[in-house]
């Protein structure tokens, strides 16, 4: 149960401005907690490591309990999940022509606001089942294929795979696709779940808070980051320049990609969760094998160059290996995140909305004060 109390405080006065609102606590939440110090995700009571076996279906029955109207367990979900995937199709097959101008995060937008707020499916599991059925189609419309009908009868993870490549995945792909989608289930209060809620709390209704999520997650600042680090395993390109390639780029002041986070000091225990499913995943092209060289090396050199920072490999590092080795194309990347952060979402839409507080924070004015005396002034 959600504690109100303090959301019921009377108005303080605003004495300090945080124009990134770090330290400031915006929502009290059940779903997941942040604790960059100790290198912990906790998700709904778990350490994210303890649901790297759970299927993404069983995650979402966790973040859902007691906040979506029907208590679904996880094969219910999985259900419900293969059921609105069929009707989302025939939202994407009416719409994908007018996507062709657009990038693949666009036209998941567009795809996402044609959701009507009359659809009788619950708003939450139709929000979860269109992300990859959009995503597959947007990514195949610009490989010039047709889209590929859902299997209902699929878990989520691997009707996503089938409907990318037409074909079903091995179960190496489905698992570690599942991973990753747990993985990135849920995060605290980053950027794009705060967009929702305060989209939620206006009473707009799930799915144009969950667009508004979407809409921040697509700039590069969220979750634009796992290309660039393809980009650099392809510029280093063989074991023999892994070395001078980085101890180049750092001579320059350029930055590692794939290493280092503002809030994760010690580790990221989602790049942990990740390695874990990429090892799984060993590759005829030695492209695992080659990123793994790599990543030993920064650390390397990072340590020697950066001994103050302890700067660690992050969760885009994994993310690249991993959604490379399942065959997403580099552009669709931001859409498969949004895949697995629509849990989040949808999650933390529910609870604001169990709250039941309008989000309106207060600006500091430090424009010019009118000319002459108040109106008011007696
Ligand atoms: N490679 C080289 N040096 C680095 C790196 C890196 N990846 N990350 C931080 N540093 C160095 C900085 O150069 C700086 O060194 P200096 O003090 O000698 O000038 C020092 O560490 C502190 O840099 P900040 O920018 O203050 O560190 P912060 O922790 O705020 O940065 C960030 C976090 C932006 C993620 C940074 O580590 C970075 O740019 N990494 C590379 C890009 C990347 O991997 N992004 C994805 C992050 S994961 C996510 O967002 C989901």
């Amino acid at each position: 149960m959600i504690n109100q109390s303090k959301f019921n405080a009377p108005a303080l006065a605003v004495e300090h401005t945080s124009p990134g609102l770090e330290g400031v606590i915006a929502a009290e939440t059940v779903l997941s907690h942040v604790d960059g110090a100790a290198g912990r995700l906790i998700v709904r009571g778990h350490d994210l490591e303890d649901l790297a076996d759970w299927s993404f279906e069983a995650v979402l029955s966790l973040l859902w309990r007691d906040l979506a109207p029907d208590a679904l367990d996880e094969e219910s979900i999985r259900s419900a999940l293969g059921r609105a995937r069929v009707n989302a199709s025939a939202v994407a097959a009416s719409l994908l022509t007018a996507t062709d101008k657009l990038s693949p995060v666009e036209a998941l937008r567009l795809l996402l606001s044609a959701l009507a707020d009359r659809e009788e499916l619950p708003h939450h599991i139709l929000a979860v089942a269109a992300v990859p059925v959009f995503t597959a189609a947007i990514a195949r419309r610009r490989a010039d294929k047709a889209p590929v009908e859902p299997d209902a009868a699929l878990g989520q993870a691997a009707d996503f795979l089938r409907m990318l490549h037409g074909v079903p995945a091995g179960p190496n792909h489905v698992k570690a696709l599942d991973t990753y989608l747990v993985t990135v289930a849920d995060h605290g209060l980053n950027a794009s779940t705060f967009a929702a809620r305060v989209i939620a709390s206006t009473k707009a209704g799930l799915f144009s808070s969950v667009i508004g999520g979407l809409c921040a997650l697509k700039g590069p600042l969220h979750g634009g980051a796992p290309g660039p680090v393809l980009d650099m395993l392809d510029a280093i390109g063989e074991e023999s320049r892994i070395r001078p390639w980085l101890a180049d780029a750092l001579a320059r002041g350029e930055r590692l990609m794939g290493f280092g986070h503002r809030i994760y000091r010690v580790r990221d225990p989602r790049a942990d969760v990740l390695k874990g499913a990429v090892s799984a995943l060993r590759d005829k092209g030695g492209r695992i094998g080659f990123a793994e060289a790599v990543e030993a090396e920064a650390l390397a050199i990072l340590a020697e160059k950066k001994p103050l920072r302890p700067l660690q490999t992050n969760v885009e590092f994994y993310t690249a290996l991993v959604l490379e080795a399942v065959g997403f194309p580099r552009d669709s990347f931001t859409n498969v995140f949004a895949a697995g952060r629509m849990a989040g979402w949808t999650a933390h839409v529910l609870e604001q909305d169990k709250t039941g507080r309008l989000i309106r924070p207060q600006s500091r004015y430090i424009g010019p004060m009118p000319e002459g005396p108040s109106a008011l002034a007696g």
